[in-house]
């Protein structure tokens, strides 16, 4: 876990939000209004965040103002409402640039989410790059989105997918990962923090490593983004991909980050307006990056709702935010511990956010219909890694994965519920 306080501070305190010495959990609570309310009778409390995030004022106000004041089709308008949606359109680009630190806002490119981000790069680099023979490096601990594109991709160009084999802690196996890496190897697909065990990947290290062997590199940062600080030049990475909704923004939008000479090397991966500069019925010349990728009327309301949610974000997106993270994480591990028959499934000395485990003798999903009764939300199930739930021999699990305005009272709200499944089982 990323910057953990000592055991002691860990053990006696209860985990906040502290800036320049005062306790904002109370005031970030505030700004999220789905967050006050009663479910089966019981104060909500929400720990399904590596699902989605809820949404602070900042990205319904984002939302709102749009729909209601500026909205307009963008770029070729000439009319005020399709200037002023352009701009804001425009802005949320910027924002989203700083936020990852890009080099050019035109390596930042609107998709709908992580999973069309994949899928964009996979074609790109099928129709630009793969040959027969070519292959694919992936890791065993990887969501669903990350694996079956590069399957679809290697059955068209039959290239060969491989897999960085796991360790039983839940981290990757990193002393076979180099040995993979081969002269046919094209590019190297890893998720940065699995969204099943929670385990924050060596993606740095990985990347050089992969560079070394002239290895273009995609991260799948969609279980980083909100929990660990991301620099994509720092990083290097070629490719970095997220979803808006787990990132405090709305559902529909999401980043592709790509170098620009990945970028200008790739075909267009859809046709249609916007992604043109000229077309006749003979010839259609393309826009430029990043344009060239993002065909028809865009997700603008959503684009604008992720600026916002970036840029509200950035304001907490500091050491305290952190550490609050990793103590709640702390806690709730260590709490879960100590309950009879519980398993934590992952136990990579890295983690973030998530914890998932099993509960000998009850289903994940009885046990998470049982907390949902008790207003806990939980998700129970293969959460899209079923390759994962394979290595750990279970049909699924149940995942509680904390967000930035989770506290020590919801993770003891989770044990006591648990408790009290505990009873009504035996
Ligand atoms: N990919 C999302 C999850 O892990 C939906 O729950």
């Amino acid at each position: 876990m990323a910057d953990q306080p000592s055991q002691q501070q860990l053990q006696s305190s209860p985990s906040a939000l502290v800036s320049g010495g005062r306790c904002l959990t109370d005031e970030v609570r505030h700004q999220f209004p789905t967050l006050h309310q009663h479910v089966h009778g019981q104060p909500l409390v929400y720990l399904d965040n590596a699902a989605t995030t809820q949404k602070p004022e900042a990205v319904l106000q984002a939302l709102d103002h749009y729909y209601r004041c500026d909205n307009a089709n963008v770029h070729r308008g000439v009319h005020a409402l399709s200037e002023r949606a352009t701009w804001a359109m425009e802005s949320a680009r910027d924002s989203i640039q700083q936020f990852i630190n890009a080099a050019n806002r035109e390596e930042v490119i609107f998709v709908r989410g992580t999973t069309e981000a994949i899928n964009l790069i996979a074609h790109g680099i099928a129709e630009s790059i793969l040959q027969p023979g070519d292959e694919i490096l992936i890791s065993a601990m990887e969501h669903h989105a990350n694996i079956v594109p590069w399957q679809l991709v290697c059955q068209r160009t039959q290239s060969v997918l491989k897999v960085i084999p796991m360790l039983p802690s839940g981290e990757l196996d990193l002393e076979a990962f180099p040995l993979l890496l081969s002269t046919r190897t094209r590019l190297l697909a890893v998720s940065h923090v699995s969204n099943a065990l929670g385990t924050v990947n060596p993606v740095a290290k990985m990347i050089a490593i992969a560079h070394d062997h002239g290895i273009p590199v995609l991260v799948d940062g969609a279980q980083a983004v909100a929990h660990t600080p991301v620099d994509v030049q720092a990083l290097d990475c070629d490719f970095y991909v997220f979803s808006g909704h787990k990132v405090y923004g709305p559902t529909g939008i999401g980043i592709l980050y790509g170098k620009q000479v990945w970028l200008d090397r790739f075909p267009p991966y859809q046709g249609g307006g916007e992604m043109i500069r000229r077309v006749s019925f003979d010839h259609t010349e393309f826009n430029n990056l990043p344009y060239k990728f993002e065909a028809g009327t865009p997700a603008i309301a959503e684009a604008i709702g992720l600026g916002a949610a970036l840029q509200w974000f950035s304001h907490f997106r500091q050491h305290t935010l952190w550490e609050h993270e990793a103590t709640l994480l702390y806690q709730l591990h260590a709490q879960l511990k100590a309950l009879p028959g519980v398993k934590i499934i992952g136990n990579a000395k890295e983690k973030t956010a998530v914890c998932s485990f099993t509960v000998a003798g009850i289903h994940p999903h009885d046990l998470g219909t049982l907390l949902d009764h008790s207003g806990i939300a939980v998700r129970a199930g293969h959460h899209c890694a079923m390759p994962v739930m394979d290595f750990f021999n279970v049909p699924a699990t149940v995942r509680a994965s904390v967000a930035i305005y989770n506290t020590t009272e919801d993770i003891a709200r989770l044990i006591n519920g648990l408790e009290q499944a505990l009873e009504f089982w035996q």
